[in-house]
C-alpha cells in the first residue's frame, strides 16, 4: 500500500518519537544518548532524500544539496530535534522532517541556491540554561560563556557537546551572510488560531521578544497561631499580589502576556508564616516597547505589593530576546505558495520562541505555521494531522518554486 506524503510524515514523526527517555509523552534532550540514536534516523532519512550530511561544531546535524553553481547561495530549511520534559512528537522535528519530504520533489534536479536541511540540537533550553547554540553559532552571535553553563549532574554544555560537535571549532561555523539567502521554519503552532480560522497552515508575522525575571520577597517567618494579622510580614501574600498584578496588567494591555511559572517558599510549613519566595517573571509581546513598559509596572506592582507587607523585593532580569519581525519577502513568497496549494493566507504572530528568533542575525527567515490540535503543545497530546502535514510539504514545494524562479530572472 501506497502511503500519502501526510501518512509518511505521521509514521517517520511516530519512529522519531519512540526515541526517548522512559515516561509519558517524549523527553529527547540534547547531547544525550536519544539525541545520537534521532540523529542517526533523521541522517538516514536525509541521505535517502539525496542530501549529503555531516554534523556541525554546534551539533546541528545538516543535509545538503548542492546548488546548479558551486558558488551559489544556500537556502535553509529546519527547525530542532530536542523536546520538553515529558513533550509532544511534533514540537521541533516536524519542521526537520517536512522539509526533507519536500526536496524529494526536486529529485537530481538542481535549483539555482543550495539547499540544506538543519536539524538543531538545543531549542527547548530544558537540560541547560541557555538555548538555540545552533543558530547562534550559525549567526555569530553566540556567547561562548555558555559552554561552561552546566545541567541538573554538574555536566558542562562543553563536555556535553564533544562528542556531537567540537566545542573548539564552535566560533569558526559562522556563515557568511553573503552565502545564505534566508531561513524557513516549519513549527506546529502550539496555539488555536489556524484550528480556529479552519486553516491548515499559516504565515507567521513575527516571532515574540521575552524577558525573564528573578523576583525574591523576604519577609519575616514568624508563628501561624500567634502573631497578629496585621503585625505579619508576609512574603507570600506579596508574592500572590504579585501574581494578581501580572495577570492583570498583561490583560489590560492586551498585547503582551506574562506568566509566574516557578515559586519556592520558605520555610514552606503548616504552622510558619512564609518568610522568603522566590519566583520568575516571564513577559513575551511582539512588540519591544509594549514589553519593556509591561516590565516596568510589573516593578511597580512588585514594590506596592512588598510594601503594604513591609517586606522587601529584588527584581533581576535574567534573560532577553528581542522580538524579531519575520522577512517581508519571504512572507509574500509563503502566501503565493499557500494559494497555489488552493488556501487562503493567513498571517499570525508567534509567542513560543523558535530557532528562527536566532537566525534572523544571519539572514531573513521566514515560518510556516501548521494546524495543531485544540491548540495543545509542550503535551504528549501534541497532534498535527497528516492531511495539514501534507498541505504543509506542498507550500514548502511551492516556496522553493518561486524562489528558484526568483533566482533564475
Ligand atoms: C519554547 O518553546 C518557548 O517558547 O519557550
Ligand atoms: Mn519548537
Ligand atoms: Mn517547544
Amino acid at each position: 500500500m501506497t502511503l500519502t506524503i501526510g501518512e509518511r510524515a505521521a509514521a517517520m514523526l511516530a519512529e522519531a518519537a519512540a526515541i526517548s527517555e522512559p515516561g509519558a509523552g517524549v523527553t529527547r534532550l540534547p547531547f544525550t544518548p536519544e539525541h545520537a540514536r534521532a540523529n542517526e534516523l533523521i541522517g538516514g532519512w536525509m541521505r535517502s532524500a539525496g542530501l549529503k550530511t555531516h554534523i556541525d561544531a554546534a551539533g546541528t546535524l545538516i543535509g545538503r544539496r548542492e546548488a546548479a553553481t558551486p558558488d551559489a547561495p544556500t537556502f535553509l530549511l529546519g527547525s530542532h530535534q530536542d523536546s520538553v520534559r515529558g513533550g509532544g512528537a511534533y514540537d521541533g522535528i516536524m519542521g526537520v522532517l517536512l522539509p526533507i519530504l519536500a526536496l524529494e520533489e526536486f529529485g537530481d534536479r538542481p535549483l539555482p541556491f543550495a539547499v540544506e536541511v538543519l536539524c538543531f540540537a538545543d531549542e527547548e533550553g530544558v537540560r541547560f540554561p541557555t538555548a538555540l547554540i545552533g543558530p547562534r553559532a550559525l549567526a555569530g552571535t553566540l556567547d561562548r560563556n555558555v559552554l561552561e553553563m552546566s545541567d541538573r549532574r554538574g555536566i558542562s554544555l562543553r563536555d556535553a557537546l564533544d562528542g556531537f560537535g567540537d566545542p573548539a571549532a564552535i566560533g569558526d561555523i559562522a556563515r557568511p551572510a553573503s552565502t545564505v539567502l534566508g531561513y524557513l521554519e516549519t513549527h506546529i503552532e502550539q496555539g488555536p488560531v489556524l484550528e480556529a480560522a479552519g486553516l491548515p497552515v499559516g504565515i507567521v508575522t513575527a516571532i515574540a521578544g521575552i524577558e525573564r525575571h528573578a523576583v525574591t520577597v523576604t519577609g519575616r517567618a514568624a508563628h501561624a497561631g500567634t502573631a497578629p494579622m496585621e503585625l505579619r510580614r508576609d512574603a507570600l501574600c506579596a508574592a500572590a499580589e504579585l501574581v494578581s498584578a501580572v495577570e492583570r496588567i498583561c490583560r489590560e494591555t492586551d498585547q503582551a502576556v506574562g506568566t509566574i511559572g516557578h515559586l519556592d517558599v520558605a520555610p514552606n510549613v503548616v504552622n510558619a508564616v512564609p518568610a522568603k519566595v522566590h519566583c520568575t517573571i516571564e513577559l513575551r509581546s511582539a512588540e519591544d516597547t509594549i514589553r519593556t513598559r509591561v516590565a516596568e509596572r510589573v516593578a511597580a506592582a512588585a514594590r506596592d505589593a512588598a510594601a503594604q507587607r513591609d517586606c522587601s523585593w529584588q527584581m533581576e532580569r535574567t534573560y532577553q530576546q528581542p522580538a524579531m519581525a519575520c522577512a517581508p519577502r519571504l512572507q509574500d513568497a509563503l502566501a503565493t505558495a499557500i494559494k497555489t496549494a488552493g488556501q487562503r493566507p493567513l498571517h499570525l504572530m508567534s509567542g513560543a520562541t523558535h530557532d528562527a528568533s536566532a537566525m534572523a542575525d544571519l539572514c531573513p527567515v521566514a515560518m510556516l505555521f501548521v494546524r495543531c490540535r485544540d491548540g495543545v503543545s509542550h503535551n504528549p497530546a501534541e497532534y498535527a494531522a497528516p492531511e495539514d502535514m501534507e498541505r504543509a510539504v506542498v507550500v514548502l514545494r511551492e516556496f522553493l518554486k518561486r524562489l528558484a524562479s526568483d533566482e533564475d530572472s
